[in-house]
């Protein structure tokens, strides 16, 4: 468990804003987000007017039953879809309305995704996965690596450096691919259910990391399924039916999970 989850927020607001900025601007805000998928007789509205702001240092667990638009939501922050209307800020650029060519670069160089089941690449050493979206930035493969050794070395994952995915446990290549995801200057990292394929206890590690690499500045969001990941979270936003039905700060959270765990 992190250091912060013995000091709870005290907050007691239903909806509280999020934590104190600083006067920092936001890493991430999603506005008035919706999508629809398809049309007509088999239209899915898998999100209704989203509002989420992420400021550096924030760690946000998104939780909702199967269906509610989780991982839509987490798609159209990383750029990966496009909403049906709504925008999409990440650190003060609107990424709905960017080219593809500077869509991509956004996602190279400001946004990390965390898939499930890793999505390493296999004829790839740890330091090469890692190194591989900085070359395809433009940065030399000398400095590529160097930076991958340092994003090794800072999660103590340095003795992985040169081994193949194949060669590694699920819960080291998870952190593999969360150093991917943070290697360089991204300060946004999604994760959608990065833990879903882990025992716990391997799980509790890929969270800490997550946790960690957010005290030094990233902002998160981390879609699970389970009360114990969410609860390394600054705050839980719980979605349903593509709308957010309540939102908590972790002081708040272990309350509304006992009750909405059950239904999850
Ligand atoms: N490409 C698509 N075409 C049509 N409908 C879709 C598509 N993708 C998602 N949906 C629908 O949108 C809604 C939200 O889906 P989403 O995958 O975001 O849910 P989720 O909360 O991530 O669920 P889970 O917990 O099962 O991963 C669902 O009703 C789903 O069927
Ligand atoms: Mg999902």
């Amino acid at each position: 468990m992190s250091d912060k989850s013995q000091q709870p927020h005290q907050s007691q607001q239903p909806y509280p804003e999020p934590r104190s900025s600083g006067g920092q601007s936001p890493v991430l805000q999603l506005q008035e987000l919706t999508r629809v998928h398809g049309s007509g007789a088999t239209e899915v509205h898998a999100l209704r007017g989203i509002n989420l702001s992420l400021f550096p240092g924030e760690l946000v667990a998104v939780m909702g039953p199967s269906g509610s638009g989780k991982s839509t939501l987490l798609t159209i922050a990383g750029g990966l879809d496009t909403p049906t209307s709504g925008r999409v800020i990440v650190e003060n650029t609107d990424i709905t309305s960017a080219t593809p060519k500077q869509l991509a670069a956004m996602r190279r160089r400001s946004i990390g995704y965390v898939f499930q089941d890793y999505n390493l690449i296999p004829a790839l050493t740890a330091a090469e996965n890692i190194a591989l979206p900085r070359e395809l930035d433009g940065t030399s493969a000398r400095k590529a690596r160097v930076e991958a050794l340092a994003a090794l070395t800072e999660m103590g994952l340095e003795a992985l450096a040169d081994r193949f995915p194949d060669e590694m446990s699920g819960g080291q290549q998870q952190r593999v691919a969360i150093c991917r995801a943070l290697v360089g200057d991204r300060r946004l990292v999604l994760a959608d259910e990065p833990t879903g394929a882990l025992d716990s206890e391997t799980g509790e590690s890929v969270l800490a990391l997550l946790r960690s690499r957010c005290d030094a500045g990233a902002a998160g969001i981390l879609v699970t399924h389970e009360p114990r990941f969410a609860a390394w979270a600054d705050r839980v936003v719980f979605l349903r039916d593509g709308a957010v039905v309540d939102q908590t700060l972790r002081s708040d959270a272990e309350s509304l999970l006992s009750g909405q765990a059950a239904e999850l």
